[in-house]
């Protein structure tokens, strides 16, 4: 058997690290290829899985070795409570952009356009595999596959579609742009096949994405106050879709778990 870190540091440069406990077990759930997995309390962490993850107990027995403390921390950039690391298969771009692409669309893609905060992008990847959203399409340079990224989204990136584009190339369906400026979110219904999209931290929506929005909305704000934290607007809006017509997770029509891709983580303002 190859030793553990050799075979990390060989994955380590194009594979996905999923930091800690939790990051594992939701990647593991929704069908993410793990090759390898540490953790400094083999018997701890099993321990953790059969209190708080019994449907992966029996895929970590089979996965984690124990290795001690000093290679765990020379392994991982910042040590994990929980000290568990693991590094998984990054989905094929192709398969992503398939899905994204897919009509008709049973729930919205979620754009952020241009957004800069690396926690703000994990909590939306969070949010919107909660939601069982299509996907989550970043325009800019921020990497929504960063490190930091996948620890705020606790690993949910597999439970989504994750991918960065341009605005010339969104996936189709109707644009709506959150903005205080718009017109008020509660008389709109949001349809299933909706982009919605939302602006960066520091100057909101660019001049791109508003000129291929077809609607721009508003979030309720009293006066004063200029904005939202962009991932709270994403839950907001995500709610709100969620109403329409009863649907989202635990809805009586919903897919209760959506379907896993194929092969395939302090917020700012
Ligand atoms: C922190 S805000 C951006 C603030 C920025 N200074 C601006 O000029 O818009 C980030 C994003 O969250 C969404 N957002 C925040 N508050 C909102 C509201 N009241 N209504 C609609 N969207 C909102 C928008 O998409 C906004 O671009």
């Amino acid at each position: 058997m190859t030793d553990p870190s050799t075979h990390w540091r060989r994955l380590a440069g194009s594979a996905v690290l999923l930091d800690g406990f939790h990051a594992l077990k939701h990647a593991l759930r929704f069908g993410a290829e793990v090759p390898v997995a540490v953790a400094v309390d083999r018997g701890a962490a099993l321990a953790l899985a059969g209190e708080l993850a019994p449907d992966v107990r029996g895929p970590l027995e089979a996965l984690l070795t124990e290795v001690p403390q000093a290679v765990y921390a020379a392994l991982v950039p910042r040590p994990h409570p929980t000290g568990v690391a693991a590094l998984a298969v990054r989905p094929s771009r192709e398969a992503a952009l398939e899905r994204l692409r897919r009509l008709p669309r049973t729930a919205p893609v979620v754009v952020l356009d241009q957004p800069r905060n690396l926690g703000n992008a994990g909590a939306v990847i969070r949010l919107a595999a909660g939601f069982g959203a299509t996907g989550v399409v970043t325009t800019g340079t921020l990497d929504p596959w960063h490190p930091t990224v996948v620890r705020g989204g606790a690993g949910l990136h597999f439970a989504t579609a994750v991918e960065r584009l341009d605005v010339a190339g969104l996936p189709p369906g109707p644009v709506f742009a959150l903005d205080p400026e718009g017109e008020d979110i509660r008389g709109v219904e949001l349809p299933d096949d909706a982009l919605l999209a939302f602006g960066s931290e520091r100057s909101g929506l660019t001049a791109e994405l508003r000129a291929r929005a077809d609607h721009l909305l508003a979030l309720p704000m009293r006066p004063q106050v200029s904005s939202y934290n962009l991932a709270t607007s994403v839950a907001m809006t995500l709610y709100h879709w969620s109403l329409g017509r009863g649907r989202g997770p635990g809805a009586p029509d919903a897919l209760e778990a959506p379907e896993a891709p194929e092969a395939l983580g302090a917020p700012e303002a």
